[in-house]
C-alpha cells in the first residue's frame, strides 16, 4: 500500500518525537520514501543524524543552508509529497497551521502542500482538552487536515491522560487507510476535465483568447485522479504542469477542444467544463500576417461548437458539470446555462466576489443544482475542487 510512496515526515518539538524514529523505520520498511522536516526544537529531542540514517536522506530544518546557500525548496517537497503527515504534532504548531503562520520551513511546507495532510497531535492532557487546542483542530479538520486521534495513557509530565501521541504502528495504519480512501472512492471511473483559455487564430501571428489560466480545471483534474478517477484533461494553452496521474491532451482552438471532447465522451463517466471557450472565432485566417492601413479594422467572427451543450444532449447517465464565470444577474444566468446546458449541477463565480475569477490561487463559488444552491467561502481553488468532486461521488450515490 506505502510502496513508492512519496511521505514527508515534520517533527516537531514534543518528548513524543523520539517515537518518530520508529516511525520513520516502519514507513520505509513498508516501502514508502521519506523525507523529514524538524523544526529547531525538535532537533533537542531527537537528532538530525537519527533521522538521517533513518529516512535516508539529509533532514531539513531551515530555509537554507548557511555554509553554501543551497535553498531547501517547501514548494518542491510540497509539490513531490503524496502525504504530508506531522508526527508529532504539537499544540504550538497546530495552532499556527490553523491561522496559516509560516515562520519555519515545517509550516512553509504545509502552506504549499498539495497532498493530504495527517497530523499525530502530542501534549500533555489540560494542553489537549484547552479549549483553544480543541478550537485549532476543529478549524484544521474543517481545512481536510486528517487527525490522527491521540491515545490515554502515562504521559511525560507524570500525568494520566488523553494527549499522548498515537502509537507509530497505529499511525502507519491511519496513513494506510488514507492511501485507500482517497483511492477507492473513483477507481474505476473515467472523466474528462477541460480546462484553460482556447486560442482563436487571426493570422499567423495573432489570436483572440481570454485570461483563464487553467487552475481551477487542474485543480479538478488533480482532485479527481488523487481518489483513483482516471482523468483525460483536454486543455487550453496554460503555463501548468500536468498534474500527476493524470493524461493530458493539448489542444489550442475551440474546434479542436470540441473534437477532443467529442471523441473521448462516449467511452467516459462524465465530464467537468472548466474551459474558458471561445464563443466566437474568426470566419476565416488569414495565410499570412495582415497589414496594418491607415483606416480602422474590423474581423468577421462566426460561432464555435458549444462543447457543453453538445456533451449535454449525448449525456445520457453521464455527470456532467459546468462553470459559469458571471459579472451580472450571476444566479440566473448560471440556473440558465444549468438547463440549457443539460448539466447536473453548475458552479458560478461571480468577478465580481473578491478572491474569485482569473489567475489567483483562490475562488468563491457557489455550486447550484436543480434542487438547491451551496454558497462556499473564499478558499483555494484546490479546496473548491475537493467540494466539487465531492458533489460528483455524491451525486453518483
Ligand atoms: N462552454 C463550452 N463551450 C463553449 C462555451 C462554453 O463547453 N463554446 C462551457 C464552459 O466550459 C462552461 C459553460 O459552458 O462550463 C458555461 O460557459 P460560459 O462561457 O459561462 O457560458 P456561455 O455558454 O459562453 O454563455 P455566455 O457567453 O452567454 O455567458
Amino acid at each position: 500500500m506505502l510502496k513508492g510512496k512519496h511521505i514527508i515526515l515534520g517533527i516537531t518539538g514534543s518528548i513524543a518525537a523520539y517515537k518518530s524514529a520508529v516511525l520513520c523505520r516502519l514507513l520505509v520498511g513498508a516501502g514508502a520514501e521519506v523525507r523529514v522536516v524538524m523544526t529547531s526544537l525538535a532537533k533537542e529531542f531527537i537528532t538530525p543524524l537519527t533521522m538521517a540514517t533513518l529516512s535516508q536522506h539529509p533532514i531539513l530544518v531551515d530555509f537554507f543552508n548557511p555554509e553554501n546557500g543551497e535553498w531547501n525548496s517547501h514548494v518542491k517537497l510540497g509539490e513531490w509529497a503524496d502525504l504530508y503527515l506531522i508526527a508529532p504534532a504539537t499544540a504550538n504548531t497546530m495552532a499556527k497551521m490553523a491561522t496559516g503562520v509560516a515562520d519555519n520551513l515545517l509550516l512553509t511546507t504545509y502552506l504549499s502542500a498539495r497532498c493530504p495532510v495527517a497530523v499525530a497531535p502530542a501534549m500533555d492532557l489540560d494542553m489537549y482538552a484547552h479549549v483553544a487546542t480543541q478550537r485549532n483542530m476543529e478549524s484544521l479538520r474543517r481545512d481536510g487536515v486528517h487527525i490522527i486521534e491521540p491515545g490515554s495513557g502515562f504521559l511525560a509530565s507524570g500525568l494520566q491522560g488523553k494527549g499522548r501521541m498515537a502509537e507509530p504502528a497505529d499511525i502507519v495504519k491511519a496513513v494506510e487507510e488514507l492511501f485507500s480512501e482517497k483511492k477507492k472512492s473513483l477507481e474505476g471511473k473515467h472523466y474528462l476535465v477541460t480546462a484553460g483559455a482556447t486560442i482563436e487564430a487571426i493570422d499567423p501571428v495573432r489570436f483572440i483568447s481570454n485570461h483563464s489560466s487553467g487552475k481551477m480545471g487542474y485543480a479538478v483534474a488533480e482532485a479527481l485522479a488523487q481518489r483513483g478517477a482516471r482523468v483525460t484533461l483536454i486543455s487550453g494553452r496554460t503555463a501548468l504542469d500536468c498534474p500527476k496521474g493524470v493524461e493530458r491532451v493539448d489542444v489550442l482552438s475551440a474546434e479542436d477542444m470540441y473534437n477532443a471532447c467529442c471523441e473521448r465522451f462516449e467511452e467516459s463517466d462524465g465530464a467537468v467544463m472548466c474551459a474558458a471557450v471561445a464563443d466566437y472565432t474568426p470566419a476565416t485566417v488569414a495565410d499570412q500576417k495582415l497589414k496594418k492601413g491607415d483606416g480602422d479594422m474590423s474581423i468577421a467572427l462566426k460561432r464555435t461548437h458549444d462543447i457543453a451543450a453538445t456533451l449535454g444532449q449525448r449525456k445520457g447517465n453521464r455527470l456532467l458539470v459546468g462553470f459559469a464565470m458571471e459579472t451580472e444577474n450571476e444566479q440566473s444566468n448560471a440556473e440558465g446555462k444549468l438547463k440549457r446546458k443539460n448539466f447536473d449541477f453548475i458552479v458560478l463565480n461571480s468577478l465580481r466576489r473578491e478572491g474569485a475569477g482569473f489567475r489567483g490561487d483562490t475562488n468563491v463559488v457557489t455550486l447550484i443544482d436543480a434542487e438547491s444552491r451551496e454558497e462556499l467561502p473564499l478558499m483555494s481553488k484546490r479546496d473548491v475542487a475537493e467540494h466539487i468532486v465531492d458533489k460528483m461521488e455524491h451525486l453518483l450515490k
